[in-house]
């Protein structure tokens, strides 16, 4: 399967976007979990309310699906300005971006997506941009050629990234705060996928709630197309109600494990223990086996298998865990592996 197919790949399937926005947050009061980002941002949001300043340029980064486009229109709001959204790969050119930093106002945000895959040639002229709010065009060429400097509105830069480690680092010091997401924990997904029961008018009991949570992946964006998933079970197979029953139907229809697992996270694991005895295997590897860019497995399929203890990163490479072998019935393999090392 595709993997902007899979019901659990994190990032934004096309058409689901517009449900997806009815689901989002719009205050930091609705906002749920990421307590420290947002008990920091309240603080840095009000000084600069206070002093009628534009907030700081904020870097968010983390496993996708998290949340950070939704804070940063937070952010926008709580200020009371506008945002204007892009993402690092459809800035082709420095002249797109100059194009969207004249039309800013003063502490508007501008929120930059993927911000690591920024053009060289653009993320230069950002960096003026961000530290003296002013844009220097090179006019003519040769050696008649000269600079000239223009200013812009005070705005707020927020950039998100699923790696902060792939931003240089003459942009990454220019981000005057640095926040980073983590996955959510169960109850954190539960309260989250009950604030959508209530705005999508189903009802569901609590087992059925925690049962989502927990195939959620960590991954609120995750959590919420599997309700829906599970409510179109619900009002076609029951009586609109979820019940755990049908809800664990939408499950096994869906190739979701218990612990939420699909197809490409068993096969990692699998071929971990069975090509590599369980490895250590490195990411390369792993990734030219399955067919799939190492950067998807990196940073949308890996930071769930470590949280949920099924896979060690080491110096070595990556190794399944005993977990890893339970979940997937493999135990008498590794008693047999174990024998012969
Ligand atoms: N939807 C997506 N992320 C959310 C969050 N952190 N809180 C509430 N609803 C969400």
């Amino acid at each position: 399967m595709d993997y902007e197919e899979k019901i659990t790949a994190p990032t934004v399937k096309t058409g689901e976007d517009m449900a997806d926005m009815s689901l989002r947050p719009h205050t930091l009061s609705d906002y749920i979990g990421q307590k420290m980002v947002t008990d920091n941002l309240k603080i840095f949001i009000e000084a600069a309310k206070l002093r009628n300043e534009p907030l700081d340029h904020v870097l968010f980064y983390g496993p996708p699906g998290l949340g950070k486009t939704t804070l940063a229109g937070i952010i926008a709001s709580e200020l009371g300005v506008d945002i204007r959204i892009t993402s690092g790969p459809a800035i082709e050119r420095s002249g797109d971006l100059a194009a969207i930093l004249t039309n800013l106002n003063d502490n508007d945000v501008l929120f930059i997506d993927e911000i690591h895959r920024l053009h060289r040639s653009v993320e230069e002229v950002l960096y003026s941009a961000m530290e003296d709010y002013a844009l220097d065009i090179i006019i003519g060429k040769g050696p008649s050629a000269r600079s000239i400097r223009l200013d812009l509105a005070k705005f707020t830069l927020i950039g998100a990234t699923t790696r902060a480690g792939s931003l240089s680092a003459p942009l990454r010091d220019r981000f005057g705060v640095i926040s980073k997401f983590e996955l959510y924990n169960p109850d954190e997904l539960m309260q989250i996928i009950r604030r959508s029961t209530n705005i999508l008018g189903v009802e569901a009991d609590e087992e059925s709630l925690r049962a989502m949570a927990m195939r959620s992946r960590g991954t609120p964006r995750v959590a919420n197309r599997i309700l829906k998933r599970v409510r179109d079970f619900s009002q076609v197979k029951g009586n609109g109600k979820i019940t755990p029953e049908l809800a664990q139907m939408a499950f096994d229809a869906m190739g979701v494990d218990d612990l939420g697992l699909e197809n490409l996270d068993r096969e990692i694991l699998r071929m971990i223990i069975e090509r590599f005895n369980g490895g250590p295997v490195g990411i390369d590897t792993i990734a030219a086996a399955l067919g799939e860019e190492r950067v998807t497995i990196e940073d949308a399929y890996e930071p769930y298998l470590i949280q949920a203890g099924l896979l060690h990163r080491t110096q070595k490479g990556r190794m399944a865990s005993d977990l890893a072998y339970k979940h997937l019935g493999l135990l008498d393999l590794r008693e047999e592996q174990m024998t012969l090392e």
